[in-house]
């Protein structure tokens, strides 16, 4: 279990907002070494890049970190103040979340109990934090994309210092990495696609047909250590916390991976519900924590939108029609070309201002 979450490859990209929460809480010393520190990303649209500069438009970077990173020092922090963590642990039921929470859990076999104050349901979009909540007292808001990715890690160096986020006629792709050394790269596939059928060689084929531009852009392949399919859906389960029991991250929602935000709304739950819970073990003030769902709701809602925005912008639709079709390329054509435009996916690439100021 330890080694499958510090292996698990997730997400990558961290917002500046994000790497303060880590730093201030004392886990950003290898972050701060090996991220890799990126002001701005590609739009590529037409066989042409169009480069939106994060640190000009908005003075903000953003950090390429790979989530099990952050997870492995978060365990290992964790380890070093002793404080328990289970591993092998699996909890299957959570009793009496309204006042004397309680989490059972099996491990090598025996069945355990942890009684608690709160719970922070982290667990998850299956985890049995949400599902322990009685559908009626749940609103979900779903949206389904016509589409997947089909996602690499590959042993070859990036092909571009930067991101690079491509549209084409035969589909999105995705350009990113994890080192110097390692690249990550992403093709716009159909949901019910067989991964069987994409040889390595058609991977690297298809990556190098739809990221082609006029200056003859050079994508080398190299051994493909990873692959998998990552479904493409929006999700949002309101309120987010019922009693003494907060769902967190992928527990209450799930973003398309196109605006890169997953990992940071997440980090920005955490936040919200460590302010709630420090104002009221000092204090005895509950209101924060009362107010834990309203906050983080809205800005759920607005990185809801951005992915949103960017999936729609940057996929191909299997039911465009003509006119749908210009307006596409007109918007592409927009947001690289307006100050305005590229500044609001600056903005909201960075990531947006906490709503309350300074640390935890
Ligand atoms: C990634 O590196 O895995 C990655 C980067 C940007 C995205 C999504 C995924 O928008």
């Amino acid at each position: 279990m330890r080694e499958y979450v510090e292996t698990r490859v997730r997400a990558g990209v961290l917002e500046q907002g994000t790497v303060d929460v880590l730093c201030d809480s004392g886990v950003g010393a290898r972050l701060k070494r090996e991220g890799l520190q990126h002001q701005g990303i590609e739009l590529r649209f037409d066989r042409s890049g169009h480069r939106i500069d994060f640190q000009e438009l908005v003075g903000k970077s953003i950090t390429v970190y790979a989530q099990q990173e952050v997870v492995k020092d978060l365990i290992a922090a964790r380890l070093a103040y002793q404080a328990p963590i289970h591993f092998e642990a699996e909890a299957v039921r959570i009793e009496n979340y309204e006042s004397e929470p309680k989490i059972h859990y099996q491990r090598n076999g025996q069945s355990h109990v942890i009684a608690c104050d709160f719970i922070a349901g982290c667990d998850g979009f299956h985890g049995i934090c949400r599902s322990a909540v009685p559908p009626h007292k749940l609103q979900i808001h779903e949206k389904h994309y016509p589409f997947a990715w089909l996602g690499i890690l590959a042993q070859t160096p990036p092909a571009s210092q930067e991101l690079i986020y491509t549209y084409h006629e035969r589909g999105f792709a995705l350009l990113s990495m994890r080192s110097p050394e390692i690249s990550r790269l992403y093709l716009q596939c159909a949901p019910e696609e067989d991964i069987g059928r994409w040889s390595d060689e058609r991977i690297w084929e298809e990556l190098r047909t739809r990221m082609a531009t006029q200056e003859g852009f050079v994508l080398k392949d190299g051994p493909i250590l990873q692959k998998g399919i990552t479904p493409m859906r929006g999700f949002v389960a309101t309120p987010m916390q019922f009693g003494r029991l907060f769902l967190l991250g992928d527990a209450a929602h799930i973003v398309p991976p196109t605006g890169a935000k997953g990992l940071n709304l997440a980090v920005a739950d955490v936040r919200v519900l460590t302010r709630g819970l420090v104002e009221f073990y000092k204090r005895g003030d509950r209101e924060p924590l009362r107010q834990f769902s309203d906050r983080c709701l809205r800005r759920v809602w607005k990185c809801q939108r951005f992915s949103w925005w960017m999936t729609s912008m940057l996929h191909r639709f299997p039911d465009e029609d003509s006119f749908s079709h210009n307006i596409h390329h007109a918007e592409l054509a927009y947001v690289a070309s307006s100050r305005a435009a590229s500044t609001t996916l600056a903005e909201n690439y960075v990531g947006l201002p906490f709503d309350t100021p300074g640390l935890f």
